[in-house]
């Protein structure tokens, strides 16, 4: 197997889950300090930029399902926080199923000069099948809604790389495109030509899907091996597309004085489950991704207290010291890892303990690490 095409000597980047839908990232009854209004998430934006934050990203969910009974739209989130923050990017979550590449292409675009540059996307497949068929959209098997997104990222990458050469075309299975052009075109700011372009998943057709046409894969929570085997597959797609991409990967962080304690704020994270919510929540999740039928799905072998958190944030090890914790994405960094996507208890709380405590470390192993090489 060819080895990952990342680049080692490049700082870690971090990016958090912007929390714009109620209940917080765990499905459980816990108190959580964490509001999905948006006082709270402005304050929290500002707060994540001066604390390491490279990301912000937000969630597209339209109706309640599982614990998240209040939702904030991800898009028009998504750019409010960008016209309140100064460096932090933002990226904001959007079903293909609902948009049309073009003008969602515009929508970037727009974000984009708002913010000099600091708009991007993530482009999700979907798990709930409800939600699409109550507001009225076909709900495609899975490698369908794969085929689909892929298609919708195709027009999106055509019309901003070509935007400079004239109008674009595209007849697709999925979308008809005719001699169109994006006035004004993407703002080109430092690292990228034009808003990156994310994606979540982990069967086999997300990988495919992310070598071929992602700027970024976002995976589920995992063990630095099981992240591993992703990286692997998706930059071997990559490589044979003479492309590279960069790495993503999900994780609940505790962060505390003691290992002790941070296992226990886990633990009672767990006991104290909302255990119809995530049950609910876990048959939509397998149910959606069964017919890949690899078994490669996400949450295909999720347990119980793996589904307490949406993304199997629990299982990436996040859950310690500060020293803990630093020297896991220290692994996860050899493993090829670029970028920590991280959902947290109390946010404002805790996105200021991993400024001040964790981040420190982080860049001191890197450092000792460059040191070495
Ligand atoms: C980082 C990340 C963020 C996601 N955000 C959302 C989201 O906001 N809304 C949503 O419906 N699904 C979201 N998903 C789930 C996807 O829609 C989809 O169900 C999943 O990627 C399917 O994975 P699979 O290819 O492994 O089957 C997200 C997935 C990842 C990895």
């Amino acid at each position: 197997m060819t080895a990952p095409a990342t680049e080692p000597l490049q700082p870690l980047q971090f990016a958090y889950w912007v929390p714009n839908v109620s209940g917080g990232l765990v499905v459980s009854k816990i108190e959580q300090r964490t509001d999905w209004g948006w006082d709270y998430n402005v304050k929290l934006a500002q707060l994540a930029e001066n604390n390491g934050f490279d990301y912000a990203l937000s969630q597209v969910r339209y109706t309640a399902s599982y614990g998240a009974d209040q939702q904030h739209e991800s898009t028009s989130f998504s750019l409010g926080l960008l016209t309140q923050t100064e460096r932090l990017k933002v990226i904001a979550a959007v079903h293909p199923y609902f948009w049309n590449p073009a003008v969602l292409a515009k929508w970037l675009i727009t974000a984009d000069h708002i913010s000099g540059g600091r708009a991007a996307v993530n482009v999700v497949s979907g798990w709930f099948k409800n939600e699409a068929v109550d507001l009225g959209v076909r709900w495609l098997e899975h490698d369908e809604r794969y085929r689909n997104s892929e298609e919708f990222i195709r027009v999106l990458r055509g019309l901003f790389e070509s935007n400079d050469r004239g109008p674009f075309t595209h007849q697709g299975d999925f979308y008809q495109i005719h001699d169109f052009q994006l006035k004004p075109g993407p703002v080109t700011s430092e690292g990228r030509p034009h808003p990156e372009i994310f994606q979540g998943g982990n069967s086999t057709a997300a990988r495919g899907q992310g070598g071929r046409v992602a700027d970024w894969y976002f995976a589920n929570g995992n063990t630095p091996e099981g992240i591993e085997e992703q990286i692997r597959d998706v930059t071997e797609v990559a490589q044979v597309h003479n492309r590279s991409v960069k790495f993503g990967v999900n994780g609940f962080l505790i962060g505390r004085e003691s290992e002790a304690e941070a296992r226990n704020v886990l633990r009672e994270i767990i006991d104290k489950a909302d255990r119809e919510a995530v049950e609910g929540f876990g048959g939509a999740v397998k149910q959606a991704g069964q017919s890949a039928g690899d078994k490669k799905g996400m949450w295909q072998d999720s347990e119980f207290a793996d589904l307490v958190q949406y993304n199997d944030g629990f299982r990436t090890g996040l859950v310690g010291t500060p020293e803990q914790i630093a020297h896991r994405m220290l692994e996860c960094k050899k493993k090829g890892v670029n970028l920590f996507l991280l959902g947290f208890l109390h946010y404002h709380e805790d996105v200021v303990h991993f400024g001040e405590k964790i981040l420190p470390i982080v860049r001191e192993l890197e450092a000792a690490e460059l040191a070495r090489v």
